[in-house]
C-alpha cells in the first residue's frame, strides 16, 4: 500500500492557514487530515463545516475528515459535500456502524471506521469488507500533542495479518503521538496512511513534513 502523510491542521496556525497548507502541500504531503469534535463524543470542539468548504479552495489534496463526533451519520451527507474525499467515523459513535457506512458510500466518499485505543478489533471485523481504510487510534481522541499509546500498535499489526488473510487491500492510518521518533513503529506495524499534528506544525512546518516522508521512504 502506498505511504502517505496526512498532516492534521488541529496543530495548525488558524491565522494563516492557507499558507500553511501551501507549505504542506509543497514539502509533499498528501492528506489534509481534517478533525472535527463536537463536546460530546471527545472533551474539546474544534471545527467543521464552513472551515473545511473554505480550506477545499485552497488545496488538491486528500482531505481525509476525521468524525469524531456523536451520531455522524447526521452529517455524513454535509461534509461529503463541503468536500471530504474520505469520510471517518468511530465504530463506538454509530448505532448502526453498517447502515452509516454505507450512508458514506452513498454521498460519494471513501468510507474509514476508526477504533479508540481500548476498543478491541472485533468491533469492527464485520465491516472490513466495506471500507477503504481503517483509523486505528493510537492516542484516546480529543487533543492534539499526546503521547503515543504503545499497545495500540498490536492492533495495528493485527489488523494487518487479519488483513492479509483475507486478502483485503485497505488502508491503515494512525493518528496520534506521531513523530519522528515513532514513526518507524507505526510503519513496522503495518500503519500506511500517517497523521501527524503537532510533528508537523510545530517548528519548521517544510523539514518536519521532510523528515517524516523521508523515513517513510
Ligand atoms: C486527536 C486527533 C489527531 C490529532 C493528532 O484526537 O484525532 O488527529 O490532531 O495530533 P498529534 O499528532 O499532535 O498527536
Ligand atoms: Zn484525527
Amino acid at each position: 500500500m502506498e505511504k502517505c502523510l496526512a498532516p492534521s491542521i488541529l496543530s495548525a496556525d488558524f491565522g494563516i492557514l492557507k499558507q500553511q497548507l501551501e507549505v504542506i502541500d509543497e514539502a509533499g504531503a498528501q492528506y489534509v487530515h481534517f478533525d472535527v469534535m463536537d463536546g460530546v463524543f471527545v472533551p474539546s470542539i474544534s471545527f467543521g463545516l464552513p472551515v473545511l468548504k473554505t480550506i477545499r479552495k485552497y488545496t488538491d489534496r486528500m482531505m481525509d475528515v476525521h468524525l469524531m463526533i456523536a451520531d455522524p451519520e447526521r452529517y455524513v451527507k454535509d461534509f461529503a459535500e463541503a468536500g471530504a474525499d474520505i469520510i471517518t467515523v468511530h465504530a463506538e459513535a454509530c448505532k448502526h456502524l453498517d447502515a452509516t457506512i454505507e450512508l458514506i458510500k452513498a454521498s460519494g466518499a471513501m468510507a474509514g471506521v476508526a477504533i479508540n485505543p481500548a476498543t478491541p478489533l472485533s468491533a469492527i471485523s464485520h465491516v472490513l469488507e466495506k471500507v477503504d481504510m481503517v483509523l486505528i487510534m493510537t492516542v484516546n481522541p480529543g487533543f492534539g500533542g499526546q503521547s503515543l499509546i504503545p499497545y495500540t500498535l498490536d492492533k495495528v499489526r493485527e489488523l494487518s495479518q487479519l488483513l492479509n488473510q483475507k486478502g483485503l487491500k485497505i488502508d491503515i492510518e494512525v493518528d496520534g503521538g506521531i513523530n519522528k521518533d515513532t514513526i518507524e513503529d507505526a510503519l513496522d506495524a503495518g500503519a500506511n496512511i500517517i497523521v501527524a499534528g503537532s510533528a508537523v506544525f510545530n517548528g519548521d512546518i517544510s523539514a518536519n513534513v521532510e523528515t517524516l516522508m523521508e523515513k517513510m521512504r
